[in-house]
């Protein structure tokens, strides 16, 4: 295979911004080419190694994050807050579920958004659609949605500072399972579901005093006060991740240093288009969303493209395909996939195939269908004795109203109140730490 950094440009290829000034693109790709790589090579073939025994059923992968990050939204709070939450799903899926739990974030480059349409109407006014910060402006005007090169340095260095950021969250003590309690965030503590999580952190608190009688403490072992969060997203802009892709100057194999994990959306996981060419010739771990049209031949191509070696750890199938239409489509898939030995993680994303408008008109998700769809997962898997490898959401850290229902059951009527996502509705911070509970508990079956 002729694969260079550069050769998708050769293919076919979806969901590209057209940029009006194309000498302004090459100097920005020119300049992006020769800042320092967001993680190394070897951070992602420990990604690799970790989602290796996720493959082999020996451990959970939780992937989540906005659906998009934002420049506006921007603050160590907000970043503080996801890292928390998604520390605290990890805890309750280790501790509940007794399964170590690889943590990746859809953070630190996720500002890519592919669209189902190319424009977008608002009281009879027609303009392109937003595709994410790092193309063009969310704002509802012709000048904020012309696509702009300068974004992506933008992008790279709100990326930069937010690694830097959760680097520091992981090792520098936030994450140490003695303050586990400290964890709680403010307006979890005042529900039902702070007790249950409360309780559980007692039950922690008593386990780590009994490791530390027996002198297993922080002092001896890291794991009790550091943790590793991986960075992913979706590698859809393509000049943005050829050019933070590097060579590897230990083993001479190429990596795209942009996130320790890519992944390919539902809409440009075309078998012979530019998405799949590129990201068959990186070594990251690789995703790939499938949708309710896939097929068991489409899973088998995209395999033999993306994991030509078969290799465990390197292919993450990301199934969205509804609450409705899952028990339909993922048996035969299963089916097929583990007739030919192929090494597969399959994780479920709940939310891209669940999304409903509101009648008020926000675009949102019922959580009993998130849940459905998840709950159908791992019993589909038990069926076809394959293993239930992980969960891909969109969620926040912040107390927002998005998707409906949950222990708060919020309403359609509420949804007005704090809706702050620039795309896909998120669970907030509750229904995330709910959702993890519920998953805990499947997984202890599985
Ligand atoms: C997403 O993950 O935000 C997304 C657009 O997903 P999908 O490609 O599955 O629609
Ligand atoms: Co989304």
């Amino acid at each position: 295979m002729n694969w260079t950094r550069s050769s998708w440009r050769e293919y076919n290829i979806l969901q590209q911004p057209i940029y009006p000034d194309l000498q302004e693109l090459k100097n920005i790709e020119d300049k992006l080419k020769s800042l320092p790589p967001l993680v190394f090579a070897g951070e992602a073939r420990n990604l690799k190694r970790d989602l290796a025994k996720v493959c082999a059923g020996d451990a959970f992968l939780l992937q989540g994050g906005d659906c998009a990050e934002s420049f506006s939204n921007f603050n160590a709070n907000n970043i503080r807050d996801m890292f928390k939450v998604l520390l605290q799903m990890a805890i309750v899926l280790t501790f509940a579920g007794r399964c170590p739990v690889v943590k990746v974030g859809r953070v630190a480059g996720q500002f890519a958004k592919p669209r189902s349409s190319d424009y977008e109407e608002v009281d009879g006014v027609k303009l392109p659609s937003y595709r994410g910060d790092i193309i063009n402006g969310f704002e509802f005007n012709e000048v904020a949605r012309v696509p702009d090169p300068k974004r992506m340095i933008e992008a790279y260095y709100q990326s930069a500072s937010t690694m830097n950021l959760l680097r520091a969250f992981a090792r520098g003590g936030l994450a140490d399972l003695h303050e586990v309690n400290r964890w709680n965030l403010g307006f979890i503590k005042k529900a039902e579901l702070g007790k249950r999580y409360d309780e559980l952190a007692g039950q922690l608190s008593q386990a780590l005093a009994f490791m530390e009688a027996c002198g297993i403490n922080s002092q001896n072992t890291q794991e009790i006060n550091q943790t590793v969060v991986y960075t992913s997203h979706e590698a859809l802009l393509l000049p943005y991740e050829e050019a933070l892709t590097r060579e590897d100057s230990l083993t001479g194999d190429w990596y795209d240093c942009s996130a320790h994990m890519l992944w390919i959306g539902e809409r440009t996981r075309g078998l012979n288009d530019a998405h799949v060419h590129f990201l068959s010739g990186v070594h990251n771990p690789i995703g790939v969303k499938i949708g309710p049209s896939t097929s068991g031949e489409d899973v088998k191509k995209l395999s033999q493209k993306l994991n030509p070696n078969n290799e465990a750890g390197r292919l993450n199938v990301i199934v969205r395909m509804g609450a409705d239409k899952i028990g339909d489509r993922l048996p035969l898939i299963l089916k097929e996939t583990k007739k030919e030995g192929l090494n597969i993680l399959y994780s479920i994303d709940p939310m891209h195939g669940n999304t409903v408008k509101s009648s008020n008109n926000y675009k949102t998700r019922e959580f009993h269908k998130i849940l459905s769809e998840v709950k159908s997962f791992f019993e589909i898997h038990k069926a076809e004795g394959t293993y239930a490898g992980g969960v891909h959401l969109e969620m926040t850290g912040q107390d927002v109203t998005e998707c409906v229902g949950g222990a708060f059951n919020i309403t359609e009527k509420s949804l007005e109140n704090r809706y702050e996502t620039q795309c896909d509705p998120r669970l907030n911070a509750d229904q995330a730490l709910e959702l993890a509970f519920l998953i805990a508990d499947f997984v202890k079956k599985n």
